[in-house]
């Protein structure tokens, strides 16, 4: 059910100066999400009538990420003059006709989570109050707005950093950039906010003195934990907010009972699935919509990204993309898994291989030093060690089929197109170039020639030449 009597404006339009970047600051990506993806999820979960999102540096970029995480998203662009306040101006005339409590976000406070909000609007409710202002306290509060409170502890206005008197830059309670307002007074005293500060912008901060001098309730509540509001500045802040989130991530699936051995060394994206009962090693990086199921074994030093692991499948050392393992395959260590691959059930992919587009079926193995690409192996077949699939032939891409039973030679060329048929057997250094019918045995024959004594002739005086006449003499 949605709330009627709310709205949500995320102030995006800022620049990002310090993040030194040319990707738009709100884009930066956090467990596998933009940052501003974070805060759409939160917003949505307020379940507002209407949801504002204000943008003007890199607007295109920002516009089209919002309207791509989220359809209810209406893009307000800001004009020439900056600020926070000039921001929600505009958000406010896009909300025309709306009454009722309006919160204001911003798009660089990924952490912040629904019931810290939840929790303000009730608050804000309960007392009748104007304004809410969702505060922190820090201890170092370099930056931020401070929280002014008079001799009763009533708090009177928000003072910016820039701005404050040296008694007010010792204040540890900052302003968090997140706010409850009610529509009607957050208007009247907008109207009212000039630009003379130093930074010469028209600041949301300002609406509190206003809206005291109107003697309406206003009122600071504290977060628990600060870092649930810590902002998104720069890279340095950019890290430290995504260890944060990883590290909830992380102990999320813990609880849900999930071995991970070194939170430290596991990152995992935050649209990623794990079973109970599956087992993540150090060192190991689950991205996008990788799904792993119970049993499964995954690391050390593994990066997966949007792959689905089966039940007790076993992944080790390993790279991949867009590759389905099924229950009780086993790949690694030190296998590179392209897109497409899809390994059957009891199937391996051992060490020094690379696949791509390539379907193994139940049981079979590729297990040592191969490139197996656009490629079907049937059931139960063993492909020898050193295979490769010659896919390519300068033009076009073409595929190898080989059924199923099949027992391939090791250090083999498949020249593609070809076809290794149920049942056939391919011989050592064997060049496919032509299909093997089922059951048969397809070898290039080229008849080896051992030209004896060629070393005592051509390399005398060398060790291999009188290894060679020693065990000659010995034998006679
Ligand atoms: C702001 C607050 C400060 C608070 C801090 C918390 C003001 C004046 N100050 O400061 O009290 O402690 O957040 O993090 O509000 N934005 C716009 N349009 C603009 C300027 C900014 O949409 O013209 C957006 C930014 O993209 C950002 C948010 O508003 O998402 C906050 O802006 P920022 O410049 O980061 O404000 P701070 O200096 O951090
Ligand atoms: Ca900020």
């Amino acid at each position: 059910m949605t709330d009627a009597l709310l709205a949500v404006v995320i102030l995006a339009a800022g620049e990002g100066t310090r993040m030194k970047s040319s990707t738009a600051k709100v884009l930066h990506p956090i467990a596998g999400v933009p940052m501003i993806g974070h805060v759409l999820s939160t917003a949505a979960a307020l379940r507002p009538s209407r949801t504002v999102a204000v943008v003007r540096h890199q607007r295109d970029a920002v516009a089209s990420a919002i309207a791509e995480l989220s359809d209810e998203v209406l893009i307000v662009d800001q004009d020439d003059v900056p600020g926070t306040g000039r921001a929600v101006e505009l958000a406010l005339a896009a909300l025309n006709d709306f009454e009722g409590d309006i919160v204001v976000i911003s798009g660089d406070v990924p952490l912040l989570d629904a019931e810290t909000l939840t929790d303000l609007i009730d608050e804000h409710r309960q007392r009748e109050r104007a304004a809410s202002v969702l505060s922190a306290l820090v201890d170092d509060p370099t930056g931020y707005g401070r929280i002014v409170r008079d001799d009763q502890g009533e708090f009177r206005r928000i003072v910016e950093h820039k701005d404050a008197a040296d008694d007010e830059l010792g204040i540890s309670e900052v302003n968090s950039g997140a706010y409850v307002f009610r529509s009607t007074a957050l208007r009247d005293s907008l109207a009212s906010v000039g630009t003379a500060n130093a930074s010469g912008e028209k600041y949301l901060t300002d609406v509190i003195e206003l809206i005291v001098g109107n003697s309406l309730a206003v009122g600071a509540n504290p977060v628990y934990e600060s870092w649930v509001v810590a902002g998104v500045n720069d890279r340095a802040q950019l890290s430290d907010v995504q260890a944060r989130l990883n590290a909830m991530i992380v102990r999320g699936h813990q609880l849900n009972g999930v071995s991970i051995d070194d939170p430290a060394t596991t990152w995992i994206d935050r649209a990623v699935s794990i079973e109970p009962d599956a087992h993540i090693l150090p060192g190991t990086f689950l991205k996008g919509a990788t799904s792993i199921a119970r049993g499964a074994v995954v690391g050390p030093d593994t990066t997966l990204r949007d792959c689905e692991i089966g039940e007790d499948a076993t992944v080790s050392r390993t790279d991949a993309t867009l590759a389905v393992i099924e229950a009780n395959a086993a790949v690694g260590p030190f296998s590179y898994l392209r897109p497409g691959t899809i390994l059957g059930a009891g199937g391996k992919i051992g060490a020094f291989v690379e696949t791509k587009n390539a379907k193994i079926g139940r049981g079979s193995k590729v297990p040592h030093l191969s490139y197996i690409g656009d490629t079907t192996v049937g059931e139960e077949s063993n492909i020898g060690a050193g295979t490769i699939t010659a896919n390519y032939d300068g033009v076009a891409k073409h595929a190898t089929v080989v059924g199923s039973h099949v027992r391939t030679g090791s250090h083999n060329v498949f020249v593609a197109p070809v076809t290794i048929a149920d049942g056939a057997y391919t011989a050592a250094g064997t060049v496919v170039r032509r299909n093997v019918p089922a059951g048969a045995l397809g070898m290039t024959v080229a008849q080896q020639r051992n030209v004896e004594g060629w070393v005592e002739n051509n390399r005398s005086g060398t060790a291999a030449a009188e290894a060679a006449t020693h065990a000659t003499t010995e034998s006679e």
